[in-house]
């Protein structure tokens, strides 16, 4: 068994540590701590240093309001006793509402404010303040949640926080939202399992219908989500099914056992709920929102919910989309069917989250006139300003359904007067579904810096985040940044270990958008792997950025080309099936014939959807020239003969990109494969698992590319220009 393997005691038997294992609390648990202040997030600061140093011999002081020194000292017993009161520390954890502060906490207080130069000594909600102050590293919060992400910026430094001096420096999220949503059923689904689009096992929450008896993981997996920037999830699927539903009613003690677990680590808990609900949970003819009963029995429903829960995050609605029920039966708009639910959940500050994917899933394939990527801001645009505070619009970040490749959603920049959350998939549905590596920061990177008014204008991450600008009237503020979840009971919790990466990029980009996905592999590595291996870390670390950095690019070159999408087999999405959803009725089409391939959605000749974003990208998306390469097909129909900007044939290209896609899988192969008998060993079992999985993707990526490759010969009758083999 190698270091890795051990369980901790938040490391539930068996289950991988993932970014935390003990070995990253090493440097502070070898030190004297001081951690000054009270609330249940400063006891989880305390029992966490309190833990670490019972492993590397530290010692922990946690001293409470007013000067009295009601904490339990940590340290493995019988160890030295250093960090009395009036001994030096290494490190001090300090609340600044918890007056006196330590003389060295207010020291690094007063500094701030100076700095600012406004003498605001404000770290605001969830901020922290970290500096060096006579050889002590100090974090000052404002709140208890601030100091525990403090405490988890230290654990990502590592020693490094400790030495030498450094300059004070003022960590905030972007966004207060940051939310994973879990599409976890309670019943199995009878096609969709445990996990609706889960590809890590079970669920870490239910089995088998019902709530898991023990909760261990889930406290587990707060600190995990804690340590990486989110602050809460949605425990069920968007999709309620009827036991599903009750969890808003006679079941809502499981939402609230759940919630208990993650409260230490300030993970608040949210609720997908069923739009029909006051007919199927509460017996009324309707669930018409204007209807006086329907609205009672909403606000009643959620009375309730927060007596048991008074910290419940709020609720999230998937209504009148594929096969869900909404406002529509009644004749209301989205804006009616939302603010019915906002209203019950105002007095509580709860906000309901209403999803923007609405489309019709019916359509008829034959008709070229309806678009379904013009099919959120269609419905949704003409509703601006007319949702109440306390709803935000939640939108996949691309038009159509979460492809490797898409433009931005234009609903992002089409509702200035509502609170929108951007909505990334971390569960890789169609990016290779934790079978295939695919490092997905980079894309969410390039979605969140996209200025859809051009440059010079906010970025996506500013919509979210609710920054305005002087360009802009907008007022309202953000609806944050929320993630439908990979985690599943895997023992590696993501199915393929360096899926886990996605899961912590997620959080690190939702708290600050402008991370470097290369710098957050960085810190996933050194967190996950670093303490833990023996060995060369380095050469660890360069083989997985060949492995993982381009993988998004990669897992692209060998699948749907140019931005057209799909082509994934229906119904479960894994593998290539060209014409797979060509003729059925769910508006993902290519158009692909012997001439040429892609959806024409300009203004002059095709679906219109170009004019749905503001200038400039409404004209550089219309034009076949100016349109980038990479989503030439998702908004042009052309001959397989064009040119694109990169002066390659698109027939062409689809070859080319498709045979050095597979090379690429190959050559990650290899380097993981390199990593035995070089010196570097990562667990067995771990290696083992990794090294499997990347013989699926190669197997995969080539059948992907001798599919994809063959149609396209087949339809367009054009030989490839280097004479290679196309079955
Ligand atoms: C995709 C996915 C569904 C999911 C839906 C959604 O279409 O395949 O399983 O329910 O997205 O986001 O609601």
């Amino acid at each position: 068994m190698t270091v890795s393997d051990l369980p901790s005691p938040l490391d539930p038997a068996g289950v991988h540590a993932a970014w935390l294992p003990p070995e990253a609390l090493r440097a502070i648990g070898s030190r004297r701590t001081l951690v000054h202040g009270d609330g249940l997030l400063v006891e989880t600061v305390h029992d966490e240093v309190a833990r670490a140093c019972a492993r590397y011999g530290g010692s922990v002081l946690h001293r409470a309001p007013g000067g009295g020194c009601t904490g339990r000292p940590g340290g493995r017993p019988g160890a030295r006793a250093v960090g009395r009161e009036g001994e030096p520390y290494d490190l001090v954890l300090a609340l600044t509402t918890a007056d006196p502060l330590p003389a060295v906490a207010e020291a690094v207080r007063a500094g701030f404010g100076r700095n600012r130069g406004t003498g605001d000594h404000a770290a605001g909600a969830e901020g922290y303040v970290i500096d060096r102050h006579d050889d002590i590293t100090v974090v000052i919060a404002d709140d208890p949640a601030g100091l525990l992400y403090g405490l988890f910026h230290l654990v990502r430094l590592g020693g490094r926080a400790f030495g030498g001096t450094r300059r004070a420096e003022h960590h905030r999220p972007a966004t207060p939202r940051r939310i994973l949503d879990h599409w976890d059923n309670v019943d199995v689904h009878p096609v969709m399992g445990q996990v609706e689009r889960g590809y890590a096992g079970g669920s870490i929450f239910w089995l088998d219908g019902a709530l898991r008896d023990d909760l261990s993981r889930v406290r587990a997996y707060g600190r995990l989500l804690a340590a990486c920037g989110v602050n809460a999830i949605t425990v069920n699927n968007v999709n309620v099914h009827a036991g599903e539903a009750r969890l808003l009613t006679d079941r809502l003690g499981e939402v609230a056992a759940i919630a208990g677990e993650l409260r230490p680590y300030g993970i608040q808990v949210h609720l997908s709920v069923g739009f029909a609900s006051p007919v199927t949970l509460g017996g009324l003819p309707t669930a018409d929102p204007l209807d006086d009963d329907v609205r009672k029995w909403w606000a009643a429903a959620t009375e309730r919910v927060y007596e048991a829960l008074p910290d419940f995050g709020g609720y999230l609605v998937k209504a009148d989309s594929e096969g869900q029920p909404g406002p529509f039966a009644y004749g209301r708009t989205h804006a009616d069917g939302a603010n019915v639910l906002a209203e019950a959940l105002a007095p509580f500050g709860g906000i309901v989250r209403w999803r923007a994917f609405v489309y019709n899933h019916r359509q008829d394939w034959r008709d070229r006139s309806t678009d379904r990527a013009r099919a959120a801001c269609d419905h949704f645009a003409p509703l601006d300003g007319l949702f109440r505070d306390n709803v935000i619009l939640q939108v996949k970040h691309g038009p159509i359904d979460f492809q490797t490749r898409e433009p931005v959603s234009p609903v992002i920049a089409a509702m200035p007067s509502t609170r929108v959350a951007v909505e990334l998939q971390v569960t890789q549905e169609y990016t290779g579904q934790q079978r295939h590596v695919c490092y997905l920061a980079p894309m969410w990177s390039e979605v969140l810096g996209f200025r859809p008014w051009g440059p010079g204008g906010r970025a996506v991450a500013d919509v979210a985040a609710g920054n305005t600008a002087s360009d802009t009237e907008d007022g309202a503020a953000g609806g944050g940044l929320v993630g439908v979840s990979n985690v599943g009971a895997d023992r590696y919790w993501t199915g393929h270990p360096l899926a886990q990466a996605n899961l912590y990029a997620f959080g690190r980009l939702a708290w600050s958008p402008d991370l470097e996905p290369a710098a957050i592999l960085d810190e996933w590595i050194d967190l996950t792997f670093a303490p833990v291996t023996d060995g060369d870390p380095e050469r660890l670390r360069d083989a997985l950025h060949a492995i993982m950095d381009d993988s998004w690019r990669t897992y692209e070159s060998y699948t749907a080309p140019l931005g057209v999408g799909f082509m994934v087999r229906p119904g479960h999405h894994y593998g290539p099936d060209v014409d797979g959803y060509e003729y059925t009725p769910w508006g993902t089409y290519h158009f692909a014939d012997r001439d040429g391939v892609g959806v024409d959605r300009t203004r002059a000749t095709g679906t219109g959807f170009t004019g749905q974003y503001p200038r400039p990208w409404s004209e550089v998306y219309e034009s076949v020239e100016r349109c980038p390469d990479e989503l030439l097909l998702f908004f042009h129909h052309v001959p397989y003969g064009h040119v694109l900007r990169s002066g390659s044939t698109v027939i062409q290209h689809i070859y080319d990109s498709h045979f050095a896609g597979v090379e690429r899988v190959a050559e990650a192969r290899r380097r993981w494969d390199g990593l035995i008998g070089a010196g570097v060993v990562v667990a067995p079992a771990l290696h083992t698992r990794v090294r499997e999985l990347l013989d699926e993707q190669l197997r995969s990526a080539e059948e992907w590319r001798d599919q994809i490759n063959a149609y396209f010969f087949r339809k367009s009758g054009v030989p490839d220009a280097h004479g290679r083999r196309i079955p």
